[in-house]
């Protein structure tokens, strides 16, 4: 069977999706039996083309990189009707994040489990604001709502904690969950200043459109709350993480904190004690002696604190055109196993 996507919000990791799906298109074939095709592209600045045959994606790609509108099956749907409307199995829903409304994102969501469509996204806005009512809506409609690319890109921590340490009872998780602060801690260690530190993060791709939301710890926020609804099975809302981020750290306090062996680290943490649940992002002086202070630029490390293994801690990026991209592959991949192992019971 060949799996018809859709893809809602056609920037950075939608590119990088769509670079990763064509140089690997035989391999995945070869490997895992893989068949894609991509049938609708909607995006506001370019608009939307929708083939339900399957798009000619080197004239979208050609036309995207010229920045041009697109030319050819050209529709005038909006994302909503584009995602109604298209014979699409998967949406990967990749529109910009706000973690205020969740808004476009949910509406996608919604619109796509509502019409017997999976999820794949790496946006935050759902899974933050509203992980119950998105898996119980997808639940309803025999869908599955995929979200490993929205905390360390494609570093497969959700598909971690959910698959090879099912069983385990998770307590706490602790880590650098954002790799736009992470990179410009990093850089300015070495003498970079604040605001070039930022400008170079923003150019790698790592930032969010708008980069506040990485300075000022919102970005890692609603990573521990995915975590907390995810891998702890808590119903944390965000607004019960307490959060600070690195915009009061001058240089001077990153250089004395290396005078004194130590390094700064924007920090993510969830812990459940007898007491109840805390969750915090704040910058922490780790000393150079501990594991976390030797993550350096934009990966990412988070350890997981489990019953029967202990502390299991996973190192990988955080951010990326490729590295979210291949989030979605994965999530692309989960469902078509799911799909080929069990046609008639999905989830
Ligand atoms: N802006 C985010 C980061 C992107 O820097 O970690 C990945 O979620």
């Amino acid at each position: 069977m060949t799996q018809k996507i859709t893809i809602i919000g056609f920037g950075t990791v939608g590119q990088g999706l769509c670079e990763i799906l064509a140089g690997k298109k035989k391999e995945l074939l070869e490997k895992y039996n893989y068949r894609y095709s991509i049938v609708a592209v909607c995006d506001p600045r370019f608009g939307t083309v929708y083939n339900a045959a399957g798009l000619d994606m080197e004239r979208v790609i050609a036309e995207l990189r010229a920045d041009q509108k697109f030319t050819t099956d050209r529709y005038p749907w909006d994302a909503l009707e584009t995602i109604r409307n298209s014979n699409a199995d998967v949406v990967c829903e990749l529109a910009f994040t706000d973690l205020k409304t969740g808004e476009p994102a949910m509406s996608h969501c919604r619109t796509a489990f509502e019409t017997g469509k999976h999820i794949v996204t790496s946006n935050k806005g759902p899974a933050a604001l509203a992980y119950a009512e998105m898996k119980a809506l997808a639940g309803q409609h025999n869908v599955d709502f995929r979200i490993e690319g929205t905390v360390m890109s494609g570093t497969p921590v959700l598909n971690l904690a959910e698959g090879p340490l099912a069983g385990c009872s998770i307590s706490a998780v602790k880590g650098i969950l954002n790799g736009t602060t992470n990179y410009m801690l990093s850089e300015m260690e070495q003498g970079l200043d604040y605001t070039a530190a930022l400008e170079k993060a923003q150019s790698l791709g790592y930032a969010e459109a708008d980069p506040t939301g990485d300075v000022e710890g919102y970005d890692a926020r609603a990573k521990v709350t995915i975590l907390a609804n995810v891998v702890l099975g808590e119903k944390l809302s965000i607004d019960a993480v307490d959060c600070t981020g690195i915009t009061a750290l001058t240089a001077a306090d990153i250089m004395a904190a290396k005078a004194e062996n130590t390094r700064w680290k924007l920090i993510g943490s969830i812990t459940r004690s007898k007491e109840g649940l805390t969750a915090y992002v704040r910058p922490e002086r780790v000393p150079l002696t501990h594991p976390l202070a030797g993550i350096m630029g934009a990966t990412n490390a988070l350890t997981l604190t489990t019953d029967l293994l202990g502390d299991v801690t996973i190192v990988g990026a955080g951010a990326g055109k490729t590295e979210t991209g291949f989030s979605i592959l994965s999530d692309l991949l989960a469902i078509h196993r799911t799909e080929t192992i069990l046609p008639d019971n999905r989830l």
